[in-house]
């Protein structure tokens, strides 16, 4: 398996993700690249659909404008339905993974699972805070990227839910156990009070937006939640 995700953990330890969705985005080079400066490891991309979720953000076209931009991976964060139709474009916008939600399809994820890594691109899945490991244990060792959200999805800047981490620690124990490779992401209302516990838990790609957007320094708030 030739993870791209993996190598930069294998090579980094962890793995800061600024999420662009809190970033202004009328000056959306600035912001990037000033992440970028201030020592982001990858970005993470949230994709929105208004059905999944009952918000709208971007589509491909702003992926490729952002691929554009910056060398940095992109972690494409796919919170819409039917994801197996849409992942074309956003794996040739420029992902270097896509991720979509276990709860976004009734069944056939392991179908677009292997539609993405047959695109050449890193494939993720997406549980949101009250989705149990089991519902996606089958599919751990087809994935390159696990993303254990710990917000309910849809919008930046809510609180974190910290009854979610311990998926993120059990996923880690099955990893272990089962001798799987895949990269634990987490995601929502990480701060750097809180960036500790959740790394604590097991998360390799911590994503965080408004703590990071809206902070008046950028590479103190990557450096905290780092440490
Ligand atoms: C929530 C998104 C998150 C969110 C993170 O639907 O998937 O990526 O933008 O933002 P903060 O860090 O502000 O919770
Ligand atoms: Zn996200």
């Amino acid at each position: 398996m030739s993870s791209l995700f993996r190598r930069l953990i294998d090579a980094r330890g962890v793995a800061v993700a600024p999420s662009v969705l809190a970033a202004d985005f009328a000056r959306l080079e600035q912001e990037i690249r000033a992440v970028e400066a201030a020592g982001a490891d990858c970005l993470h991309l949230d994709v929105m659909d208004g059905n999944f979720v009952p918000n709208i953000t971007f589509g491909p076209l702003v992926v490729e404008a952002i691929a554009r931009l910056t060398k940095l991976p992109l972690i494409t964060h796919l919170m819409i339905l039917n994801p197996g139709k849409y992942v074309e474009p956003f794996v040739e916008a420029g992902s270097g993974a896509v991720s979509f939600h276990w709860e976004a399809m009734p069944s056939g994820h392991e179908d677009v699972i292997e539609k993405i890594r047959r695109l050449g691109c890193d494939a993720g899945i997406a549980v949101n805070p009250d989705t149990p490991l089991a519902a996606v244990e089958h599919l751990l060792p087809a994935i390159d990227l696990l993303l254990v959200m710990t917000v309910f999805p849809g919008f930046g800047g809510q609180s974190f839910i910290p009854g979610a981490l311990g998926k993120a620690a059990e996923a880690a124990r099955a990893r272990g156990a089962r001798g799987l490779r895949f990269v634990i992401e987490v995601d929502g209302g990480i701060k750097p009070e809180n960036a500790r516990l959740v790394r604590e838990a097991g998360a390799e790609i911590v994503v965080a937006g408004t703590a990071i957007f809206r902070s008046p320094d950028y590479a103190a708030a990557v450096a905290a939640i780092r440490a």
